[in-house]
């Protein structure tokens, strides 16, 4: 179980990997790899779970000399690191992924951004930019081809927002981290103004993968939705927290906690945050369902960004909500007036309520009202998602027993 798809080359160092995905690439022109990619079903793993090869098409199909890659390397959504594991285990692949997107779109210049507390990180990407350029696997003509592809590392400066799209866009081009009206959409016009594809940095190590093999493998891996493996970072009050990779459907939430994770510490569940703290938390009579996308929108939450959260019955629920609602007090970018607003007045009730020790049936009230302002206003996912994992857990723990 420990090695199934990405990560069948843990343990390899860059000097013996040879970059297999990316030879096959070179031999094929850009459609051909853009349907292998749109074939494999690879959906983006960054959150929002849109088709890859859909995406590269795009840019592809748009007459620009200058077009872009980015790799979102910020993984700033609490309780998700899995990015990071794959930075500093298997950074080859990573970089991979970028040049065959660059090769599948038509991008000469790329650059990754990666979160500025990820010291390691940087610094292992670093050292494999540098030998990339040694080897010719970066820079002109690579590998002797016609293929010629810049990269860049850019480092993160802390913000949440700036993992979205169009904030990180902002970032590189020296500007404040916040979020850009859309449309127009970054594949259209994205970084300097020009068309620019924006991965996740597991989304492009499975592209990476998917081209190393001669048969599409990924598209018989998962379901007909959620194709493939997913990596989850597992964290919280588990046994074996860690990095874990799993096929799409093969194992239910429950089996992945208990079965990967080693199981639940302390007095029993509580709750599990299935893909980050923008999802909705699933109670233990809710977990018995297969891990896909499909499956976990069904029961009202989703898979996120992998990052689930395993919270056991001995916590303060409400303390948890409280810490919640501070990272979105703080790390909203303030552009949109019900985003910055909304988020500070539910603050103030949910600290009130932890203070209490019980929300009442008004406070719920307020806040589905707050969230339904902030959501239809949102300039980006953080407005829609920001209330998701508070309203889930009042629904769910505290609805039916409120009194006032
Ligand atoms: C507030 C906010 C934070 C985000 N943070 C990240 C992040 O840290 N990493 C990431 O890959 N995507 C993040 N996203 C999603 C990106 O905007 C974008 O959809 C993603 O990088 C696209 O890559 P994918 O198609 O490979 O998933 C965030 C979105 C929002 C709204
Ligand atoms: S929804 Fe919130 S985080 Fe997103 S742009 Fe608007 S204010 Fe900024």
């Amino acid at each position: 179980m420990e090695k199934i798809f990405l990560k069948t080359d843990l343990g390899k160092s860059l000097e013996n990997y040879d970059f297999p995905g990316l030879k096959r690439t070179l031999n094929m022109t850009p459609q051909q790899v853009i349907s292998k990619i749109k074939e494999s079903g690879l959906r983006g793993r960054g959150g929002a779970g849109f088709p890859t090869g859909i995406k590269w098409e795009t840019v592809y199909n748009i007459q620009d000399e200058e077009k872009f890659v980015i790799c979102n390397a910020d993984e700033g959504e609490p309780g998700t690191f899995k990015d990071r594991f794959l930075m500093e285990n298997l950074s080859f692949k990573v970089l991979e992924g970028i040049i065959i997107s660059a090769y599948a779109t038509g991008s000469k210049y790329g650059y990754i951004y990666i979160r500025g507390e990820y010291v390691k990180s940087i610094k292992i990407m670093r050292n494999a930019i540098e030998k990339l350029y040694e080897k010719n696997i970066l820079g002109k003509n690579i590998l002797n081809s016609d293929f010629s592809f810049d990269l860049k590392l850019v480092r993160g400066a802390g913000a949440y927002v700036c993992g979205d799209e169009t904030s990180l866009i902002n970032s590189i081009e020296g500007e404040r981290g916040k979020s850009r009206i859309k449309p127009p959409l970054p594949v259209f016009e994205g970084l300097f103004g020009k068309p620019t594809v924006v991965n996740n940095v597991e989304t492009l190590a499975a592209a990476a993968e998917i081209m190393k093999y001669e048969d599409n493998i990924y598209s018989e891996m998962g379901t007909e939705r959620s194709r493939g493996t997913k990596l989850i970072s597992i964290s919280g009050d588990v046994n074996k927290p860690g990095v874990y990779e799993v096929e799409f459907g093969e194992l239910s939430v429950k089996e992945i906690i208990n079965e990967l994770a080693g199981g639940v510490k302390g007095s029993g569940l509580g709750f599990v945050i299935p893909g980050g703290i923008s999802t909705e938390v699933l109670t233990e009579e809710e977990i018995d369902v297969p891990y896909t996308y499909e499956n976990l929108q069904k029961i009202g939450s989703n898979v996120g960004s992998g990052g689930m959260i395993v919270v056991s019955k001995d916590r303060n629920y409400l303390e948890i909500a409280k810490n919640v609602s501070d990272f979105f007090r703080d790390e909203t970018c303030g552009t949109c007036f019900p985003c910055r607003e909304g988020n500070k007045n539910i603050n103030k009730i949910v600290t009130d309520i932890y203070r209490r020790g019980y929300p009442t049936s008004k406070e719920i009230e307020i806040i589905s009202d707050i969230k339904g302002a902030v959501s239809s206003a949102a300039r980006c996912g953080f407005g829609e998602s920001s209330l998701n994992l508070i309203l889930s857990l009042f629904d769910k723990f505290y609805n039916k027993k409120v009194t006032v």
